[in-house]
């Protein structure tokens, strides 16, 4: 009997040994898990399935804060006002949305969710927005009806140097492909110049061309898994890194993702799971996250409360980025930068250089094919080839018919040609001084007039930010809009600049800023009960769903 017992604690204590290291990283593994939904990719995904649609009534609409009737009928007013100005305004731009609306699944998509739903149909029905654009010029573009916007969408981010600079390099690298024209397989001579010139600005060996930043991701976490022969990747809470399945773990992808790892931005906790566990093959970082760690993109679909909130800081960040990099060094993980966001807009040599921290892979997109689709990878020779000498069935494969192509070749030339011209190059002196003072200049407007707006930057990436609980921030795009601002379909969540607005567009757009803020006041959209908070208003919320689903 003794000696059982003897065997059994003999057993569990060995199990314990064997077990206790795998248990301690799984913990580990826990800890580093942002608290929030956006943590916590594959319940956030359960949850998500569990929200019940339902749309609010007119009535609700104007008082879903439960404000006095006083105030609903204030509101109701000012966006009757508003209703009648998009449709005199905007009558052309938005008939042409509405015939093509029902085949164009992203436009049904996008307009679905410029605002939270269950104020989302009313809106559709009152407040009918153009989709299109007939031109643009400088800073402004223009629409079907001929209105003229100051343009704060920004391309998604492409538009660094203004509509213009890119014309002229479609114009300009189209001349130069025009011999060749769309052959594809043999390189136009511009990828020579191209590869030259993006090894210097990245500091790397090789280059890869794609056809989005999505591809270029996808790619360069298919080499350092390759390289490394692990299996995991690292990305950090709220960062956005293209919409293919690894990166894109929670919600809005169908299929649960059992290799990718959703760890705390600027954590300690991360740290320790990147130095002990074995099957971490890259970490990928977005330097965009700076202005928002552990937060997803803003966007006003998701605007129901007041809690947004957005602050950069430089230095904190740039150490954070250091400390990856000596535990990637350690560990041989491979450091991604993705860079399709910012590089080229926060400094010529992107945020390596503006950061000082040299990455082992970096992505770029957007901006960089000249204003035509692109996505490329920069790495180490090591990590770029995407074969083994001692094996040769063994490889990497990646492919794309249009990889390369000519015209995006010869644009993205064009590009890489203009950014080192003294004009160019002088807009980054002084840059983020200048727009955070600008930011400051807003700020400072905003608080003067008692307006509950602030906006928050990453140089010349805005976030507009909400000082007094509300449920109706979202309606602020709207107002905008009247007052001749566009946004992006994620609304405020995100105004991006092109570097060639002067002093003057940007006190126009201040002008304007303001007085759609004032507009959106005087209209009682802003009213709160003293009592409301934006803890309050998410638990209104829940308990609206929950009623909804039983
Ligand atoms: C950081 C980052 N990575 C990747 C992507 C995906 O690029 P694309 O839309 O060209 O596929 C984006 C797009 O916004 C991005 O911001």
């Amino acid at each position: 009997m003794q000696q059982t017992a003897l065997w059994v604690g003999l057993v569990v204590a060995a199990s314990a040994l064997f077990f206790l290291p795998a248990l301690r990283m799984r913990l580990e593994l826990s800890r580093a898990k942002h608290p929030s939904l956006t943590g916590h990719a594959r319940i956030a995904r359960r949850v998500a399935a569990l929200v019940p649609y339902y749309a609010y009534d007119e009535a609700r609409f104007f008082s879903s804060d439960a404000a006095p009737a006083e105030l609903a009928d204030r509101r109701r007013a000012g966006f009757a006002g508003l209703a009648e100005l998009y449709r005199r305004r905007f009558a052309r731009g938005a008939a042409l949305t509405a015939e093509a609306e029902g085949a164009i699944s992203d436009l049904q998509f996008t307009s679905r969710y410029r605002v939270p739903f269950q104020y989302s149909r009313y809106v559709r029905e009152h407040l009918k927005t153009g989709s299109f654009l007939q031109s643009s010029e400088g800073v402004m573009v223009t629409d079907l009806d001929g209105n003229r916007f100051y343009d704060l969408a920004g391309s998604y981010g492409v538009n660094l140097f203004g509509h213009d600079f890119y014309k002229a390099c479609i114009a300009e690298g189209s001349a130069r492909a025009a011999d060749l024209g769309p052959v594809l397989g043999a390189y136009h001579s511009s990828v020579a110049y191209n590869v030259r010139r993006l090894r210097e600005i990245s500091g790397l060996d090789e280059v890869s061309f794609h056809m989005s930043g999505t591809e270029a991701v996808m790619q360069a976490v298919r080499l350092a898994r390759f390289h490394t022969r692990r299996t995991h990747l690292v990305r950090f809470c709220g960062a956005y890194h293209g919409w293919w399945e690894g990166v894109q773990p929670g919600i809005g992808n169908p299929v649960t993702q059992r290799e990718t790892y959703t760890l705390k931005d600027m954590d300690e906790d991360s740290l320790r799971v990147l130095r002990r566990r074995r099957d971490i093959a890259c970490v990928l970082v977005n330097p965009l996250q700076a202005l928002h760690p552990n937060a997803n993109a803003p966007s006003d679909g998701s605007l129901v409360d007041s809690a947004r909130g957005a602050h950069f800081d430089r230095t904190a960040y740039a150490a954070w980025l250091q400390r990856l990099r000596e535990v990637c060094t350690e560990r041989g993980i491979v450091l991604i930068f993705d860079e399709v966001f910012v590089g080229f807009r926060i400094a010529p040599r992107g945020a390596q250089e503006y950061f000082g921290v040299w990455a082992d892979m970096v992505t770029y997109g957007k901006t960089l094919g000249g204003g035509l689709p692109v996505g490329v990878v920069c790495g180490r020779a090591g990590l770029m080839r995407r074969f083994r000498e001692d094996r040769p069935a063994d490889v990497c494969f990646a492919r794309g018919t249009f990889n390369s192509h000519p015209y995006v070749m010869a644009a993205m030339q064009v590009f890489l040609e203009r950014i080192e011209t003294p004009a160019i190059r002088g807009l980054y002196d002084g840059l983020d001084e200048l727009w955070d003072g600008r930011v400051r200049a807003l700020n400072a407007r905003l608080e003067e007039a008692g307006l509950p707006v602030r906006v928050a930057n990453l140089s010349s990436i805005w976030t507009v930010c909400y000082t007094r609980p509300s449920r109706y921030n979202w309606m602020l795009q709207y107002y905008l809009r009247a007052e001749g601002l566009a946004l992006s379909w994620v609304g405020t969540g995100r105004l991006i600049f092109s570097l060639d607005y002067s002093e003057a567009d940007f006190a126009e757009v201040c002008d304007r800023f303001v007085a759609a803020a004032r507009a959106m006041e005087r209209d009682g959209w802003w009213w709160s009960d003293p009592a409301l908070s934006n803890r309050a208003i998410k638990r209104g919320i829940l308990r609206e769903m929950i009623a909804q689903r039983f």
